[in-house]
């Protein structure tokens, strides 16, 4: 009897330690948009982008300056964030020296209501006309930065790819050589994981382990 259940403890924690680790697969879903975004100008025989962090966190910081509202970044209410908050706020915000700054050479911004994988946000919200087929296959760009953010941690989601023509090695450069990181919100570049979606799916998925858990031990010590 009392082996059983120790045979019973033992595989319930060993299947939600299972489930658990699964969760660290969500790897960084701005890494994964800038990803696409190369093998699509590669297939346009464009050349390959330098993945900058300094200027993928000024990209979230960019989203930033929305404060979540989605009505702000297309039709006829759309707005841009005033060029003098790159040297005065993005940049500081992320540790990247202001005299590093290199001008931006396009933008994509796109939001919606729901989260949705970063191949899809690139082909239905981000690249929607020509216009965008134009910014993503201008020569001119060398290097580019990529974002996604929920707003206070759901519901709209932004997303944000500013493309430049700096030198790779010198524009964007940080003060401690990686950018502050900040959350919510995911940046490319940084090689850290992240998860664009809110959090809820990572609770439930602890709530299962702690549930698989509690129920074990009740078997184990007969509550
Ligand atoms: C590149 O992206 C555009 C826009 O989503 C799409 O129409 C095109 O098929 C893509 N090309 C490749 C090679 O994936
Ligand atoms: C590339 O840069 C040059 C020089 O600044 C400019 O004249 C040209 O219009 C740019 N090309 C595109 C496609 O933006
Ligand atoms: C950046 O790269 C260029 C050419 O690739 C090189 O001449 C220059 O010294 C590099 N600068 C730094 C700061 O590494």
């Amino acid at each position: 009897m009392a082996k059983s259940t120790w045979f019973l403890l033992v595989s319930l924690l060993v299947v939600s330690a299972a489930a658990a680790t699964q969760i660290k697969v969500t790897d960084n879903p701005a890494d994964e948009l800038v990803s696409v975004i190369n093998s699509n100008r590669t297939a346009h025989k464009a050349s390959t982008l330098y993945d900058n962090p300094g200027l993928a966190c000024i990209a979230l910081q960019y989203i930033k300056a929305y404060q979540g509202d989605c009505s702000a970044v297309g039709g006829t209410d759309a707005k841009k964030p005033l060029e003098s908050e790159f040297a005065e706020t993005f940049a500081p915000n992320c540790g990247v020296l202001a005299s590093t700054l290199t001008p931006i050479t396009g933008r994509l911004l796109g939001c919606q209501s729901k989260y949705v994988p970063p191949s899809e946000a690139f082909s239905k919200i981000l690249i929607e006309n020509s216009k965008s087929l134009e910014i993503l296959y201008n020569k001119n760009h060398t290097e580019v930065g990529a974002a996604v953010r929920g707003s206070d941690g759901g519901s709209p989601y932004f997303w944000c790819v500013l493309f430049s023509s700096g030198k790779t090695n010198s524009s964007f450069a940080t003060e401690g050589g990686a950018p502050k990181i900040t959350r919510p919100g995911c940046f490319s570049g940084a090689d850290d994981k992240c998860s664009g979606a809110d959090d809820r799916s990572r609770s439930s998925h602890m709530w299962s382990f702690f549930t698989a858990a509690l129920i074990a031990m009740w078997y184990a010590f007969g509550l």
